[in-house]
């Protein structure tokens, strides 16, 4: 809806003695040159407003009488909002403001505007302006004159975040967006989803496919009726656009395994993905990118945090402010429901950038947390900035949360929220092993609770675990499972390697160097080698080594028992394991290998051998802030040692090992 006639509000007053009255129409008189307009009321006069469904914002003016009771003029709107018998939920759809008035010389201090007050939030009103409490004793001016000040300010934020309509109630200010969302409520009419269903998805012409998009995305918008906590579909056709218009496909998973016993520090789950009704071919080495959709609950209190609960079924349009030189952000579809794009479009975990809370400030009332966020995107504010937000893995949430005054309009989540990416996988399979199957693997990524934010699991991984932890009871008792018990689909693309394959001759010998899920695509390389070695007996194959390390040989061992079969039938020819959390075993191995990188170091001379003379590849999965780097520096120190050269030499022979595409690295952080 939006607010191109003035802002309107609604002020209603409890006065005994007349103070709350003339502040009331105080206030109503200043409105105007605010740019709103206000309808005051006395608290009594019942017929002229009706809280029930009150969309106006309402500023209260409560004083105290007696010992501590409303005025006699708030007696019958208190009696009424006491009632019983209303939902908690009743007045879920207000938003107001309250000034109270009273005298510290009596006891109960603010009491009349303080019980109307809480009853309100009682029954699901919100505050759009923190409650004032003005103490005659003082002088009520002391507190009366800042809190009207402040409330011009609030009501403009509140206008601009229920519209979600960036003109300022006088039409002059200009918003500091770039962008301007209109919400409206979609309709949905039976031709309009058929129209979603005929239209094909393949053109690449981009304004096509924006209509495709809006086209799909009404058919998309959930009923309303649809429970707060789900997760709105996500149409072909979306994908298509926001994918780069490579397709992505539906598949189910197959079958879940944990790989790790349940006392593991990070629990290692592999899925198995039916691909074999999309056709998709993958070599091993390659990935799959996995679409995910934030948490729903996480959507669903941004919402309420934004006011927005009550809207998340209206279709979005974002549209340029005059003369704006910005784009509208491609992933963020015309026409999607809100719910959608917050859902599907936008990474609503991400840290927010400097950029973005500096344009906070300007939507956040309290002073002192003004002052907070200003320090924390000032150029001296970098370190406190990079241990409050990044290293605390902040979000948005967690930020309105700990600045609860902050209320952003909707254009500027838009313009700063990043576009949710998908999250890459490798495929830790052969499918000359597992015709029309591809297995990919992951650690479930936990965050710790912190002062910022409660204990979250990572977003991808999170939500996958949720997912197969059925699917795994399911199998623990041995129930098989078909087509229809495929609880979860998820949307995937395949993220062909140009490079991250096994040498195309296949008598070069290889290094692998894979800790943790690192292992993932060598699993797939050596039940490749597995099938070529059983197809070819008579060929030369390469020697193959990998170096793996996990914490415990019992609890995180990952692909134990296919990693000593490949060892067993000569597939592997070196399996070389550290373990970097067990105790020293019973010999007492004084300096014991716990990482990779040591291993590689005590057996330098083969892994120089294969790469500086048989011309062999070097492979690295897993870590990169840490370990790909840490098995770099054995690299140079090894090459170092074996051509007798310095640092700087050794670094140009890695670097052309690099370009000849035999050191090649796989690695995320
Ligand atoms: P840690 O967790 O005991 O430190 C897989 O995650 C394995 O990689 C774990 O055994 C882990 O050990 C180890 N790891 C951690 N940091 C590493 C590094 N810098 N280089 C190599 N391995 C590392």
């Amino acid at each position: 809806m939006p607010c191109e006639v003035a802002a309107r509000f609604l002020i209603l007053y409890g006065s005994q003695r007349g103070q709350a009255q003339s502040i009331a129409e105080e206030i109503c008189q200043q409105a105007a040159e605010h740019g709103f307009t206000a309808d005051i009321s006395c608290l009594s006069n019942q017929h002229n407003y009706n809280l029930d469904s009150e969309i106006r914002p309402v500023v209260f003016m409560v004083s105290t009488t007696g010992d501590g009771d409303p005025p006699d003029t708030a007696q019958k709107f208190v009696r009424k909002i006491k009632n019983k018998s209303l939902p908690h939920h009743h007045f879920s759809h207000l938003r107001y403001a309250l000034l109270a008035l009273g005298d510290t010389n009596y006891a109960n201090f603010c009491n009349g505007g303080k019980t109307i007050d809480s009853r309100l939030q009682q029954l699901g009103a919100k505050h759009f302006y923190p409650t004032g409490h003005a103490d005659d004793g003082t002088g009520l001016e002391v507190v009366v004159d800042p809190w009207i000040e402040g409330l011009w300010d609030a009501l403009k934020k509140t206008f601009s975040s229920m519209d979600n309509f960036h003109k300022t109630a006088s039409g002059q200010e200009k918003n500091k967006s770039d962008l301007e969302v209109d919400l409206h409520l979609l309709k949905l009419s039976e031709a309009d989803s058929q129209k979603g269903k005929e239209i094909k998805s393949d053109s690449s012409d981009v304004e096509t496919l924006s209509t495709v998009l809006v086209a799909s995305l009404k058919q998309s918008v959930p009923p309303l009726s649809q429970s707060a906590l789900s997760v709105p579909a996500l149409p072909a056709s979306y994908l298509e656009v926001r994918l780069e218009q490579v397709s992505t496909e539906r598949v189910s998973i197959s079958k879940a395994v944990q790989l790790t016993q349940d006392d593991a520090v990070k629990a290692a789950i592999l899925l198995e993905l039916d691909i074999s009704e999309q056709n998709l071919a993958y070599q091993p080495g390659d990935g799959f990118d996995i679409l995910c959709p934030n948490r729903a609950s996480e959507v669903e209190e941004l919402l309420l945090r934004l006011d927005l609960q009550t809207r998340k079924n209206c279709a979005v349009q974002v549209n340029l402010l005059k003369n704006s030189t910005a784009k509208v952000p491609l992933h963020i579809p015309q026409n999607g429901s809100l719910q959608f794009i917050l859902t599907w479009c936008l990474e609503i975990r991400s840290a927010p950038k400097k950029a973005f809370v500096r344009a906070l400030v300007d939507f956040t009332q309290n002073g002192s947390e003004k002052r907070r966020l200003l320090e924390l995107c000032s150029k001296e504010g970098s370190a406190d900035y990079n241990s409050f937000v990044r290293d605390a893995n902040v979000c948005l949430l967690d930020l309105l949360r700990a600045f609860p005054s902050c209320l952003p309009p909707l254009s500027l989540l838009f313009e700063h929220l990043p576009k949710l990416q998908p999250r890459a996988y490798s495929a830790a399979s052969s499918s000359l092993q597992h015709p029309g199957k591809v297995n990919l693997v992951f650690n479930v990524v936990e965050f710790p609770a912190r002062p910022e934010h409660p204990a979250r699991k990572g977003l991808c991984t999170g939500w996958l675990a949720g997912h197969v932890s059925s699917i795994l009871i399911e199998q623990q008792q041995h129930k098989k499972l078909n087509g229809s018990q495929c609880h979860l689909q998820v949307h995937v693309r395949p993220r062909p390697s140009s490079t991250f394959h096994l040498p195309a001759d296949p008598s070069v010998p290889v290094v692998m160097v894979g800790p943790g899920t690192g292992v993932a695509p060598f699993i797939g390389f050596l039940q490749q080698r597995e099938k070529e070695r059983e197809a070819n007996r008579e060929a030369t194959f390469g020697e193959m080594w990998l170096f793996f390390g996990c914490r415990h040989k019992d609890k995180d061992f990952l692909f134990r028992e296919e990693l000593e079969r490949f060892a067993h039938n000569g597939t592997l020819s070196h399996l070389i394991v550290c373990f970097s959390r067990d105790e020293p075993d019973a010999a007492g191995t004084v300096n014991r290998p716990t990482y990779v990188q040591h291993n590689l170091r005590l057996h330098a001379k083969n892994v120089a051998s294969i790469l500086l003379k048989d011309k062999g590849s070097l492979y690295v999965c897993g870590d990169a802030k840490n370990m790909a780097k840490d098995v770099n520096d054995t690299l140079l120190e090894i090459i170092g040692n074996e051509l007798q050269i310095d640092k700087l030499d050794a670094m140009k022979t890695v670097a052309g090992l690099r370009e000849e595409k035999r050191y090649l690295q796989d690695i995320w952080s």
